[in-house]
């Protein structure tokens, strides 16, 4: 048992859990909040595409309903022989709740292949800091 078996065992669970009738594609999510608690998500599909949403959406969603607003860490899983790296949209929706050096694993169905910080993937990124220094931010 490894520290990242629980994030890996909640984001197969929602991968399993995902419809994806469209793209058969299935993503499964799990963030870790700064309080340790768990919260995962699938992509779910639209017959109007470009309404689906993407697994790290919902995982993110679950972690506010539950009182989260920091990230400690997240892990995305999926099949096949490429890397599933969260999308544009994605990598700024962890950013929100985020830090530079705030990991993302991904992992393939037989467990975690890659550890990225998201400032690997989200680089020179906008946030809610901009707004702060205009004294309009949210925190
Ligand atoms: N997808 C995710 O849920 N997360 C990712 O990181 C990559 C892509 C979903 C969106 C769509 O439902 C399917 O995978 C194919 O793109």
């Amino acid at each position: 048992m490894t520290s990242l078996d629980d994030l890996f065992q909640a984001a197969r669970a929602a991968q399993g859990r995902a419809y994806a009738p469209y793209s058969g594609f299935t993503v499964g999510a799990a963030v870790r909040d700064t309080d340790g608690r768990v919260h995962a998500g699938c992509n779910v599909e639209n017959a109007a595409y470009p309404q689906g949403a993407c697994a790290e959406t919902g995982a993110i969603s679950a972690m506010i309903q539950a009182g989260g607003r920091a990230i400690a860490e997240i892990l995305v899983v999926g099949e096949g022989e490429h890397l599933v790296t969260p999308c544009g949209g994605c990598r700024q929706r962890i950013r929100e709740f985020a830090t530079p050096e705030t990991p993302v694993h991904i992992a393939g169905l037989e467990g975690v292949r890659r550890t990225f910080r998201l400032d690997e993937l989200l680089p020179f990124s906008f946030g809610p800091d901009n707004l702060a220094d205009t004294g309009r931010g949210a925190r």
